[in-house]
């Protein structure tokens, strides 16, 4: 393999996100992961984003050089770290301080784990139990509607032939966009409730209704440049926050701290909290406290 560029160099041609300390961190992990990746992985039978863009680099030398290899790499790495987390946080704090989803949610965990042989008991939920958990789903949808991870507008650009949008002509090249946050409190869409945080309007048995809420859910973006980890995120959410409760008892050390710090991504501070491991001889857990 040729010159690889060194993460100072990198910044310098490649890529324009500043210098700032924690940038420069991220930038360091991930040329560190890249020159791992090529020195000891067989990229042929390892099927990660990593392996992909390393073979793509082999197969198609001239469109994929170094830089573009470690810009497609940050690029994924920079999208799909604090999105996910600022999901993640999100989906804890609300589940925690609301009693009755807490309480709903416990029991859906529960009974999952009670369907598993008890050879089977102490392993960790597996993707299609959470995605076939619906009260999960209905709380990972709303989190990620109530609190979406990006509240930049999205833009695009108005296509040859320009468009009619709103009675008014917008010709071609004219940048366009939508926000998250707007589109999520559309009261018209998501219900007079569109400010709070409820779950339940994902279970609605107006069918169409839900439908609808589910074409406009914005979290991840839509059309053609949609976000490529989409998938990749609600596995990993499927998959953490029931386990999560399930291991630990979470008690907020002050809800009232929690707060929203938006920029362009929308993080959030205050989730400090005390754990403790539940008792798992059972398998199940212990839900022995369940909240009022
Ligand atoms: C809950 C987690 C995540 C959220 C909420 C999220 C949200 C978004 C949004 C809103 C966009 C812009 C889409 C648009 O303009 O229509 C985007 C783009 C993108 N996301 Fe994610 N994302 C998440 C996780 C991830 C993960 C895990 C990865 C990678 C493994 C990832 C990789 C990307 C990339 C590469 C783009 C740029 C796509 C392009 O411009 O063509 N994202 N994401």
């Amino acid at each position: 393999m040729g010159h690889f560029p060194t993460v100072d160099e990198y910044i310098r041609f490649k890529w324009q996100i500043g210098t700032s300390k924690s940038s420069l961190e991220v930038v360091a992990w991930t040329m560190k992961q890249i020159r791992h990746h090529m020195d000891h992985h067989d990229s042929n039978n390892v099927r990660d984003f990593l392996s992909r863009f390393i073979q793509a680099r082999e197969k198609y030398p001239e469109v994929v050089d170094e830089g573009r290899l470690a810009d497609y790499t940050i690029t994924n790495v920079i999208a799909g770290s604090d999105t996910t987390a600022i999901a993640l946080r999100e989906i804890i704090y609300q589940i925690s301080t609301h009693p009755v989803t807490y309480n709903r949610l416990m029991a859906e965990i529960k009974s999952v784990l009670q369907k598993r042989t008890p050879d089977q008991l102490d392993k960790h939920i597996t993707w299609t139990e959470g995605r076939d958990m619906v009260y999960l789903q209905a709380c990972i949808k709303e989190s990620l509607r109530y609190h979406p991870a990006i509240c930049q507008i999205l833009p695009r650009l108005v296509p040859e032939g320009g468009v009619e949008l709103c009675d008014q002509f917008l010709p071609a090249g004219t940048v366009v966009g939508c926000n998250a946050f707007t589109i999520h409190r559309d009261r018209g869409v998501f219900g007079e409730d569109a400010e709070i945080w409820r779950p339940e309007r994902w279970l609605d048995p107006d069918v169409e209704r839900v439908r609808r809420m589910d074409n406009l859910h914005f979290a991840f973006g839509g059309g053609t440049r949609g976000c490529i980890g989409r998938n990749i995120a609600m596995l990993e959410v499927t998959k953490f926050v029931p386990e999560f409760f399930r291991t630990f008892d979470l008690h907020l050390v002050d809800p009232r701290q929690y707060r929203d710090h938006p920029v362009w991504i929308a993080p959030q501070s205050g989730l400090d909290a005390k754990l403790s491991m539940r008792d798992s001889t059972s398998g199940v857990g212990q839900f022995s406290r369940d909240r009022e």
